[in-house]
């Protein structure tokens, strides 16, 4: 093992301004980059170039669900390296067949597909639904304002989001959208033309916003009446992030719709009864890091897209099932939905605390498990106005502080940590939150 992870050099030279250069000379500027260079990590910690330590609670934008060089990830990937990397999807592999296997388990009869990203899991579920209503003449598809589907052509025309889509139109048709949440704006969307409605249980970019049980279970009954699929984006939202699998299955425990506890399989018949989705997207946290992506079907559904219909080459390699299936175990047998679900209640209990302490600078916090939203007060008088948004100049702040997390819109922070956080990091990383809140309160 030493000889493919071995141990980080010991810093001597800070190279943040060569890197940064070869990026404004070679990488493709897509992205607004924050002035930090990253160069290794372990558990809930970064540390840049410099040799500096970051206590990261963005996880990778909810990516790094074990945290940053987990021994067990490294385990898998080179056993599995050394059997195996990649076989086309020509052929059978066991760590495909058996991932499935797991996350049907999880969710309830139907299939899985594997892909690469968020993205392109969406795209598969746009696929599904285009499949399924084909033969009506059934293609558009509902999706909500605020919403965050993906960057690909489709993605950003299934996103609700305007910012997104400038200057690569004509959009991809077949879109609509709706206010999140409102039951009557889906129904009053509803055309001849719909094939199905896609939402994510928790808006992620779109600034932390859960749906309410009673939406869901009015969409379900929607969906059955207007013979429409209901598909869920469970990219941000699902593996375990907000302590249940899927966030569908949080949300509805408060309608007494799921069992309390974690996913036994008798809690799941309960839920899985009560309801359930057509299709559920995934990706981010399902490979701890390693980049994969999948959706899930149900039943009825799980054969539409027939041989030919759909493939990806790197879809489902024996590495990235392998790696999926070791995060998976780690997260059963270390119970780190409960970890999610604890830590969680304690962030958010105190970030609340300091939004009455300082109602100045943060207006509320809200979400579930350990994805939280953290949304600040309007006109921080302590921030600069060079065109910045406030979100941005916060997060900032806290990097000059040690600590790494996520801006979501102008308004809103997000926390998204690995599942596996301690409470001492979550002290510490409330600790540093509350010490730059003072000081720009
Ligand atoms: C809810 C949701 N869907 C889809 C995506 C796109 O995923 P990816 O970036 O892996 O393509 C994201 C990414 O942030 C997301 O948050």
């Amino acid at each position: 093992m030493k000889e493919i992870v071995p141990p980080p050099p010991a810093i001597v030279r800070n190279d943040m301004a060569a890197i940064q250069a070869l990026f404004q000379k070679n990488v493709v500027p897509s992205y607004a980059r924050f002035e930090l260079a990253l160069s290794r990590g372990s558990g809930a910690y970064l540390y840049d170039v410099a040799g500096r330590r970051y206590l990261d609670l963005g996880g990778g934008i909810a990516v790094c669900c074990l945290g940053h060089a987990h021994p067990e990830i490294t385990r898998a990937l080179v056993e599995q390296s050394g059997k195996l990397i990649h076989v086309s999807n020509l052929y059978y592999t066991e760590p495909q067949g058996r991932l499935a296997e797991a996350l049907v388990d999880l969710l309830g009869p139907g299939k899985v597909f594997f892909c690469n990203s968020g993205a392109e899991a969406n795209e598969g579920l746009f696929k599904l639904a285009r499949k399924f209503g084909h033969s009506e003449g059934r293609y558009e598809i509902i999706t909500t304002l605020n919403s965050f589907h993906g960057r690909t052509l489709a993605g950003i025309a299934a996103t609700g989001q305007e910012k997104v889509k400038h200057g690569f139109e004509p959009g991809v048709p077949g879109f609509s959208h709706v206010a999140y949440d409102d039951l009557e704006a889906v129904r009053a969307a509803i055309s001849p033309a719909t094939a199905a409605v896609l939402l994510e249980g928790v808006q992620g970019e779109g600034g932390i916003t859960p749906a309410t049980p009673e939406h869901l279970i009015g969409l379900r009954r929607l969906c059955d009446e207007k013979k429409l699929l209901l598909l869920l984006d469970g990219v941000q939202d699902g593996h375990f992030r907000t302590g249940r699998f899927q966030s569908f299955q949080r949300i509805l425990e408060k309608a007494g719709q799921a069992s309390r506890l974690s996913d036994h399989k008798e809690n799941r018949r309960d839920a899985c009864s009560a309801f359930l989705p057509d299709g559920i997207s995934m990706a981010k946290s399902l490979g701890g890091g390693f980049p994969m992506g999948a959706f899930w079907v149900r039943e009825p559904y799980a054969d539409l897209l027939g041989p030919g219909t759909h493939a990806t080459t790197f879809g489902g390699t024996p590495l990235a099932c392998a790696v999926a299936l070791r995060v998976l175990e780690v997260i059963q047998s270390e119970k780190l939905a409960d970890n999610a679900r604890a830590i969680g209640e304690y962030l958010k209990a105190e970030l609340l605390g300091l939004s009455q302490k300082y109602p100045k600078i943060i207006k509320t916090a809200r979400g579930l498990g350990l994805m939280i939203g953290v949304e600040l007060a309007a006109d921080i008088p302590a921030f600069a106005n060079n065109g910045k948004a406030a979100s941005i100049q916060f997060v900032n702040r806290l990097h000059d502080a040690g600590l790494l997390t996520i801006p979501s819109g102008n308004q809103v922070i997000r926390l998204l940590p690995p599942l596996n956080l301690r409470r001492s990091e979550a002290e510490e990383g409330i600790a540093i939150l509350s010490k730059v809140i003072r000081a720009l309160a």
